[in-house]
């Protein structure tokens, strides 16, 4: 595990751009794990930034997301794929039909969440996958637990999550109660991982993620055993 300490979330937004850029050059026909939530904002503006001053070609990447939330239609302001469009997707020159949001809507949840592995599988698995993490330790959607679910799977939100979630919302009644998320298996084949945290409130867990026991009531602690992760942090000294 690599640990890049940074002092504030604009160096935490360069560490992850840099990072993801550095992907993309090596290896232009990439397939991107993508994170929404509020960490990944300033890496998205960086690369967008970087797209438009042409130091970056999106045109052959793939991407697939961590997850959705259940019930919100694709042109919902808050739902994951609308995030992704106005965050990133819009403004560089990625084929949208090559980028993958679970599909919340979907009759079947559970089938479209092993359609989902399936097409992970068919893409040759995730190159890069980008995690932020939940203040209870959450990654992807992947709530503290009695174990570690492996695949692609329809979940029940924690109370925490909905309340953390719910400052993007009118009220926390508001929020979905249940999602599609990756799971941990489908987590930790991807080649390498990069977990973003940023801010004080997130120093205890992160602590706990990375030095304390492996348990799956914080699921963010099994990423110590995958073996090119790296930790970009504002949030230990
Ligand atoms: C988002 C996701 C979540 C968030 C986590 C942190 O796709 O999977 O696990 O990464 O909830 O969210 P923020 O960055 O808003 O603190």
């Amino acid at each position: 595990m690599r640990i890049i300490k940074v002092e504030n979330y604009e160096q935490l937004s360069r560490e992850v751009a840099d990072l993801i850029a550095a992907e993309i050059r090596e290896k232009p026909k990439c397939v991107l794990g993508l994170a929404t939530g509020s960490t990944p904002v300033g890496a998205y503006k960086l690369l967008v930034r970087a797209y438009e001053s042409g130091e970056i070609d999106f045109s052959e990447i793939t991407s697939v997301n961590l997850d959705e939330y259940c019930g919100l239609p694709p042109d919902n302001p808050e739902s994951y794929r609308r995030f992704m469009d106005e965050n990133l997707f819009n403004h560089i020159n990625i084929d949208k039909a090559k980028t993958h949001v679970p599909n919340g809507m979907a009759e079947s949840l559970d089938a479209e969440a092993k359609g989902y592995e399936a097409l992970i599988k068919s893409l040759g698995g995730i190159d890069l996958q980008l995690l932020g993490m939940g203040h209870n330790g959450h990654i992807g959607f992947n709530e503290p637990d009695e174990e570690f679910k492996a695949l692609t799977h329809h979940v029940h939100l924690a109370e925490q999550t909905i309340k953390a979630n719910s400052r993007f919302f009118e009220s926390p009644e508001d929020v979905p109660k249940s999602a599609i998320t990756m799971g941990i298996e489908t987590i930790m084949h991807a080649k390498k991982i990069i977990i973003a945290v940023s801010g004080n409130d997130k120093a205890n867990i992160l602590k706990k993620a990375l030095f304390g026991t492996i348990t799956p009531r914080i699921p963010a602690s099994i990423l110590r055993l995958h073996n090119n992760l790296t930790v970009v942090t504002d949030c230990l000294t």
